[in-house]
């Protein structure tokens, strides 16, 4: 210590002490535990507005955290907020005939921004339990009906619906399966993505659009239409880096679900609060679902908060018929929670931040990161307000794909960190979802610097033949 103030040197053992703390003891989320044996974790400690910071680094953040951070790190206001609400009520539950006067208002709040048949919200904690709680909803839906095998749900290929038992099978990703022994095929259909660049081939993308939807289709007939419950989707697929499906699938699927009587879950937990430059893509996209649900834009992450909205059709068939909801959590409705997702709203809509990623800082950054589709390794690049992909191809001719071994998704995204910049790979494309307030400026330092590391792993792929 000199003055007081901890010296260089035991600052770092004590960021070593940590990471020894981390490396033992802390299981990480979809991590390869050899790798933290080998390096140990990157302690980030402190967050501004577009930067993540730790270690002496500080990092320009173009994935908001997981596509979350939409308002920017570190906001006072919300600190603000949340102080005087733990001050308050630092909890009540809801379960019974109880509430309090922030869950109320963020109720009221959400359903006055949803589309409007949208008036009923259950409140959870994290985007799985909302995905959890619909589909919970639609099989309750269906039991009072007095259509009980009607219980088949499907989703689609390279979708992300969550990593509970359920959501994980919802997921179009066998890695998140098949260490469990989760089966898909029967009770968990999925459908093809509407990802016209890798599965195309030659035909229109209007055509493209039409096939694909009419996967849901093929799925419900060979399920047999009265086993089948509902259809999950995110408007855009964002696992795999904005996939914007063309204009004909959504209406197409909504054809197919009202024709066989399956219910549309609309997975909105990225989209939802403005990512996509608009408050849902329900609205924008002109799709009728029974439930939306929504999670990480609704608090910007400043706290875990998720909800589940529900028809009026739905929500006053079950009030008629069901009496009691047997679900929730602990902490569904915190009051703390839901007084920060209430100020991360209030931030939204006072700073315009939903106009500004539709009309001015959207239109930007698709326009800046279209400039990298002339790269040789680059097959597409696809935007729409603040979420992008951009597809890493072998050959730009035939749209082929690097093998997914060959990590070369990673090794742009990992020289992107030694320039400061958090981009994530996503198998054999980049994705890019940065936080509203980012600059024109910071759009620009990252066009350059991306440019720079696909040409550095354009060059060690030519040199490795
Ligand atoms: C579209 C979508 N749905 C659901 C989830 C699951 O949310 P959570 O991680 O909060 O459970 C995610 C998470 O990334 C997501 O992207």
């Amino acid at each position: 210590m000199t003055d007081g103030q901890p010296t260089q040197e035991t600052i770092q053992a004590h960021l070593t002490a940590l990471q020894g703390l981390d490396q033992k003891h802390h299981m990480h989320p979809f991590t390869d535990p050899n790798t933290l044996k080998q390096a140990p974790p990157f302690l980030i400690d402190s967050a501004e507005g577009c930067y993540v910071s730790g270690q002496g680094i500080r990092l320009l953040d173009m994935m908001a955290g997981l596509a979350c951070v939409n308002i920017g790190y570190g906001n006072p206001e919300m600190a603000e907020t949340a102080a005087i609400a733990y001050k308050t009520l630092s909890y009540y539950h809801s379960f019974a005939a109880v509430s309090n006067p922030a869950v109320a208002a963020l109720c009221g709040k959400i359903a006055s921004l949803a589309p409007a048949n949208f008036n009923s919200v259950f409140l959870s904690n994290s985007g799985s339990e909302a995905n959890e709680t619909a589909i919970k909803v639609a099989h309750m839906y269906w039991q009072l009906k007095g259509k009980k095998s009607k219980r088949v749900i499907i989703a689609r290929d390279n979708s992300y619906h969550g990593s509970s038992i359920v959501t994980a099978a919802l997921t179009g990703n066998k890695a998140m399966q098949e260490p469990f022994g989760i089966e898909v095929g029967q009770d968990i259909r999925h459908a093809m993505m509407p990802c016209w660049f890798r599965l195309g081939g030659d035909m229109a993308l209007d055509e493209f659009g039409i096939k694909a939807a009419q996967s849901i289709e093929e799925q419900i007939l060979e399920a047999g239409p009265d086993n089948v419950a509902a259809f999950i989707g995110e408007p855009i697929q964002n696992a795999l880096g904005a996939v914007i499906p063309p204009e004909t699938y959504w209406p197409e699927v909504q054809r197919i679900c009202k024709k066989y009587d399956v219910l549309l879950i609309l997975d909105e937990v990225v989209t939802g609060f403005g990512r996509a430059g608009a408050w849902f893509m329900a609205e924008e996209y002109n799709i009728k679902p029974d439930i939306i649900t929504l999670a990480k834009g609704l608090s910007s992450a400043y706290v875990p908060i998720a909800a589940t909205i529900v028809s009026d059709e739905i929500a006053s068939f079950l009030e008629a018929n069901a009496g009691v909801i047997q679900h929730g959590f602990t902490t569904s409705a915190h009051p703390v929670t839901c007084a920060i997702a209430l100020k991360n709203i209030e931030i939204l809509e006072r700073e315009k931040l939903v106009e500004r990623v539709r009309d001015h800082i959207g239109p930007y950054f698709k326009q800046r990161l279209k400039i990298l589709e002339s790269h040789p390794l680059v097959g597409e690049v696809r935007s729409i307000g603040l979420m992008a992909g951009i597809e890493l191809v072998k050959d730009k001719a035939n749209r082929e794909q690097y093998p997914l071994e060959g990590m070369v998704c990673n090794h742009v995204s990992q020289s992107a960190l030694m320039k400061g910049l958090i981009v994530r790979p996503a198998g054999n494309a980049l994705i890019l979802c940065p936080p509203f307030i980012v600059s024109e400026q910071e759009i620009d330092l990252t066009v350059q610097a991306l440019n720079e590391c696909l040409s550095d792993t354009y060059q060690a792929l030519q040199q490795m033949g």
